[in-house]
C-alpha cells in the first residue's frame, strides 16, 4: 500500500460561501486509479464527498474532472503517475453543483443545438447502406463519449458562453461527413460565429481527449469544406 494526499476542491452550496481545498490521506494499492481514491474517501472518511461515475471503464465519460491541473477521466488515471500529492478539482467552465459535480446543462444544450442525429427525407423505410469507404469517413468522429474534458480544457468555452464547444462541433462534422444525412440546415447549425468560426485552434481538446480524437481538426475540416465550397 502507498499513501497519497488527495487535495480536493470542496463546495457545498448549502453550507459554503466559497470553495476550499480539503486534504485526505488515502492508502492505495499498485494499479489504483483516482476514482478508487475517491471511493476510499467516500466510504472511509467523508460520505458527503460528491462525484460522478458509472462505468469505471473509460466508456461513460461521467468521471471527467481536473486532476493535477489537467483534464482527465478519474477511472483511467492511475495514481502512481501523479506523485504523492494529487490535486482534484471539478471540470472547468461549468457551474459547480457540489464538490466535483458540475451542471452540464450548457454542455448538453449546445450539443442538442447541432441536431446530433441523422435526418432522412425519404419516405421509404429501406435500409440506407453505406460502403466501407463511406463509413471510413466517420473514423475519428464517432468515437466521442461526451465526457466534457475537451469542453473543460477549451479557453474559448471559458471566454464565450455562447460558443458551442469542441464536443458539439466534433459531432457537427460527424454529421456533415455522413453521406446518409439529408438535413438541409446541417451546415448552418455549426458554421457560425459561435460555432466553427469561434475556434482559435488551441488544440487543448486534442491533448485531453481520452479517445485520442481531435475536435480541433474536425473543426478545421468543416472550415475548409465551407471555404472551398465542396459540399
Ligand atoms: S466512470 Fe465511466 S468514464 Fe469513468
Amino acid at each position: 500500500m502507498n499513501r497519497y494526499i488527495f487535495k480536493i476542491l470542496r463546495f457545498n452550496p448549502e453550507k459554503d460561501k466559497k470553495a476550499r481545498f480539503a486534504e485526505y490521506q488515502v492508502p492505495l494499492r499498485e494499479g489504483s486509479t483516482v476514482l478508487d481514491g475517491l471511493f476510499y474517501i467516500h466510504k472511509q472518511v467523508d460520505p458527503s464527498l460528491s462525484f460522478r461515475f458509472s462505468c469505471r471503464g473509460s466508456v461513460c465519460g461521467s468521471c471527467a474532472m481536473n486532476i493535477n491541473d489537467s483534464h482527465r477521466l478519474a477511472c483511467e488515471t492511475q495514481v502512481k503517475n501523479l506523485g504523492s500529492s494529487i490535486k482534484i478539482m471539478p471540470l472547468r467552465h461549468l457551474p459547480v453543483i457540489k464538490d466535483l459535480v458540475v451542471d452540464m446543462e450548457r454542455f448538453w444544450q449546445s450539443y442538442e443545438s447541432i441536431k446530433p442525429y441523422l435526418v432522412s427525407n425519404s419516405v421509404n423505410d429501406k435500409e440506407n447502406i453505406v460502403s466501407p469507404a463511406e463509413r471510413k469517413r466517420l473514423d475519428g468522429l464517432i468515437e466521442c463519449i461526451l465526457c466534457g474534458l475537451c469542453f473543460g480544457s477549451c479557453p474559448v468555452t471559458a471566454l464565450n458562453e455562447n460558443y458551442l464547444g469542441p464536443h458539439a462541433l466534433l459531432k457537427h462534422t460527424r454529421f456533415t461527413e455522413d453521406l446518409r444525412d439529408e438535413y438541409k440546415g446541417r451546415l448552418k447549425t455549426g458554421v457560425k460565429k459561435e460555432g466553427v468560426w469561434g475556434c482559435r485552434n488551441v488544440f487543448n481538446c486534442q491533448e485531453v481527449c481520452p479517445k485520442n480524437l481531435s475536435p480541433a481538426r474536425a473543426i478545421i475540416k468543416t472550415k475548409l469544406k465551407v471555404t472551398r465550397k465542396k459540399f
